[in-house]
């Protein structure tokens, strides 16, 4: 393969430039549609049944640690230190994923304990990983853009094999853990970490070193290895089962598409292998929803599935698939899989579909944002992508907003003119917020969010916002959201539209 053909997938080389030119940067992307009062149900969080996964992934664990623990120094102890480290190093993955994203619990706090755990038992650096997931989710597989691009084109058969065991990966996440620590940040994490986060990165990763250097020096005071092979080292030996399901996510699929269908892939797996990838193997619809916890994944499935290509039947025909595409990547790096099967909407086909893709109601959705990706945000803009209620008559400088038996705990659209808002009536209360429609951070509009209590969580990367006040409560939202008066007047909402301070 020469090197001319390979694609310069660092986030500040010509393809990234490139990737803006071609309006595939924080664009809008193909979501199918959804009775908006069953996502809101399929969004909702569940404490207990996070917990429990969560207790059971833990007491695996450490029943295969004692069991190491006791077989030791025989060659028993190996299965049973194979069985942790895939617990640590591979089912980890999918924990820190879920409450990185903030969904698998509905507190806030448990969701940031299991993160923080999981991301040290991965040596990832949780601030760096938090906003590389960010940009993973808004351009994802866009080369140029996207951090966690696992395999670049084109991937040889023996860089493949080498990702099971990452002998090198690991020693390099630990050097560049080294180097944020001493306060060198790497130009790609300069690149999407807004600066205010950097200084929270430095002290993650003095914290990293100090635990994975105290573990080192307990192993040769003590003279046994067991030590690092508890913490640290099964980041290593248990990695193969984070890339044997990570594999499955992307891989052999196709780059710089706005279309989550093309460029991911859902799979249909056992019940055990969902329990220990919580249920990732639903990635399109992950992609596409990402304010759907885990466990809602397979009911969300269900109901999207005649818009999506159909599923691999088994993470077996994933495999034939992937390394099917990845030969013909080998020889032709430009190779893609073909999807004739992603049903068309409205009439409008994907397969060629590179830059542009059509929402559910068939309107052009690709018009340019002006994000730059860590909070500072943009103009106002109206895109038709769900349902809208259009704001109504003027009375004595009322705007009417529409009747007001919105259901509790929910939000609904409203567009005016250019501009879009967000009316939300939060739980239990005859409460009314109005506020802008757009995210600060994107343009997410945020009546397809997650409304709890006096929350409301954005539907694209997860930021929150206090409705009472606007101000953002979760990263990577910064900014706060502009809020507006309401009222309630013979049955129907209004409002002058003017901002609250
Ligand atoms: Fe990123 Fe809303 S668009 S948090």
């Amino acid at each position: 393969m020469s090197e001319a053909s390979r694609r310069d997938y660092s986030l500040t080389g010509a393809e990234s430039a490139l990737a803006v030119e071609r309006g595939l940067v924080e664009a809008e992307w193909f979501r199918p549609p959804i009775e908006s009062q069953r996502l809101h149900a399929l969004q909702q969080r569940n404490n207990h049944r996070a917990a429990v996964d969560t207790i059971l992934w833990l007491a695996l664990l450490m029943a295969f640690g004692y069991l190491a623990w006791m077989a030791w120094p025989s060659w028993w102890a190996v299965p049973a230190f194979a069985v942790y480290g895939a617990l640590y190093g591979g089912a980890g993955d999918s924990r820190w994923h879920e409450c990185g994203h903030g969904t698998a619990f509905r507190s806030k706090r448990l969701n940031d304990i299991v993160y923080y755990l999981a991301s040290f038992m991965l040596l990832r650096q949780p601030t760096l990983w938090r906003w590389s997931h960010v940009r993973h989710h808004t351009d994802t597989i866009i080369v140029g853009r996207d951090p966690e691009i696992v395999f670049p084109r084109p991937t040889s058969p023996l860089g493949v094999i080498a990702t099971f065991v990452p002998l090198s990966k690991v020693p390099q996440a630990l050097w560049r853990t080294a180097k944020h620590a001493a306060g060198r940040i790497d130009t790609d994490a300069a690149d999407f970490i807004p600066v205010d986060e950097l200084g929270k990165l430095k002290w993650e990763s003095r914290v990293y070193i100090a635990i994975i250097a105290g573990a080192s020096a307990w192993s040769l005071l003590a003279w046994t290895p067991l030590p690092v092979l508890y913490i640290g080292l099964p980041t290593i030996y248990g990695a193969w089962l984070m890339v044997f399901f990570a594999l499955t996510q992307h891989a052999g699929l196709r780059e710089d598409v706005l279309d989550h269908r093309l460029n991911s892939r859902t799979v249909y797996m056992n019940p055990i292998l969902r329990f220990l990838y919580s249920n990732m193997n639903y990635h399109v619809e992950h992609h596409i929803f990402p304010t759907v916890p885990y466990y809602a994944l397979p009911a969300l499935h269900d109901e999207v599935k005649k818009h999506l290509a159909p599923a691999s039947r088994s993470t077996f025909a994933a495999y034939r698939e992937i390394f099917s595409a990845m030969r013909k990547q080998w020889q032709d790096s430009s190779f893609d899989l073909p999807r004739p099967d992603v049903p068309s909407i409205n009439g409008k086909v994907n397969k060629d579909d590179v830059v542009k893709n059509d929402d559910a109601n068939g309107a052009d959705v690709t018009s340019a944002c002006a994000n730059d990706g860590g909070g500072g945000v943009t103009s106002r803009h109206r895109i038709d992508t769900g349902v809208t209620v259009w704001a109504g008559d003027t009375h004595d400088g009322m705007v009417d907003l529409g009747a007001a038996d919105m259901p509790m705990g929910t939000s609904r659209r409203i567009d005016r003119g250019d501009n879009t808002y967000a009316l939300h009536r939060v739980n239990d209360s005859q409460e009314f917020y109005l506020t802008d429609g757009l995210c600060t951070h994107g343009r997410a509009h945020l009546a397809e969010g997650v409304l709890d209590g006096c929350v409301i969580e954005c539907p694209k990367h997860n930021g929150c916002f206090d409705l009472s006040s606007g101000a953002p409560t979760r990263l990577p939202a910064t900014a706060s959201l502009t809020r507006y008066e309401v009222t309630v007047r013979n049955g129907r909402i209004v409002s002058d539209l003017e901002e609250t301070r």
